[in-house]
């Protein structure tokens, strides 16, 4: 008899495996600040429904569902989405837990805010797919799910920080195309459980296209900030920083 094929992605396989150490990482200890300043930016009423797309160990749907908010948290990670529903039930919260691609996601247009937060499955694809398409799936789909007017934060990786670190003989290489802004290689990646190779194939986007993207799907971006985890603040963006904050409202 032969073994069922596996058909996760890349990303999903990673995340599988990653899931049990994902919030020992750095990057992940700052939920609470992240989640006040989300609840800052744009008055959300008490029980209002939230949307986390890309919601990993649940982390910020926890600590909104603990504040009282109507939560639903979409990964496509089953092992991410199994922490997370452990966690929500030490905690005593009640969470809507959605196993989905974002980029196929479909849901009412019922929610009154919604974030995706430390990229949420924005520039995580597969080799050889098209990185606009696939944010802008994810962007649509959120932006479907939302009422008018109601907010949107999302962080992603900075194409800036990439640009500025490629040198000619990356290009030489074959790690960096500048025709076609793709970086494709191989990285050893320290994480908690160990060492990991991890084939890197992104395309990041510099904040005009985010915006652009953004606009295109739906929102109206208000803001963009620097966005780096451990690092959020209504500041300009600094162009070697990790990640970029875009603040949005659905048109
Ligand atoms: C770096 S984690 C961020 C998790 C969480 N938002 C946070 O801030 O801790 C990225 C998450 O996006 C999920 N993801 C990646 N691609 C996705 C996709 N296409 N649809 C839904 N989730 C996706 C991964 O499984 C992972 O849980």
């Amino acid at each position: 008899m032969s073994s069922p094929v596996d058909t996760r992605t890349e990303w999903q396989k990673f995340f599988d495996g990653h899931a049990p150490h994902y919030e020992q990482q750095a990057f992940t200890q700052n939920t609470v600040a992240e989640v006040d300043f989300f609840l800052g930016l744009y008055p959300i009423a008490p029980g209002s429904k939230i949307l986390d797309v890309g919601c990993g160990t649940g982390r910020h749907s926890i600590e909104l569902a603990n504040r009282g908010f109507e939560v639903t948290g979409v990964d496509i990670s089953a092992g991410m989405l199994r922490e997370a529903h452990r966690k929500a039930q030490e905690a005593g919260v009640d969470i809507q837990w959605v196993r989905e691609d974002a980029t196929k996601l479909e849901l009412e247009s019922a929610y009154d805010a919604a974030i995706c937060l430390c990229e949420g499955g924005m520039g995580l694809i597969g080799h050889g797919e098209d990185a606009e398409a696939h944010d802008l799936a994810i962007m649509r789909n959120i932006a479907n799910a939302l009422v008018t007017n109601a907010p949107f934060l999302m962080t992603a990786l900075n194409g800036y920080q990439v640009i500025r670190q490629m040198k000619d003989e990356h290009v030489a290489a074959g790690r960096f195309d500048p025709a076609t802004m793709v970086s494709n290689y191989e990285d050893e990646w320290d994480l908690p459980e160990g060492a990991r190779v991890v084939k890197v194939y992104e395309r990041l986007f510099i904040p005009p296209e985010m915006v652009r993207m953004l606009t295109q799907a739906g929102f109206v971006v208000d803001r963009v900030f620097g966005g780096t985890a451990g690092q959020w603040a209504q500041r300009p963006i600094s162009l070697d920083e990790i990640e970029v904050m875009y603040v949005c409202r659905k048109a």
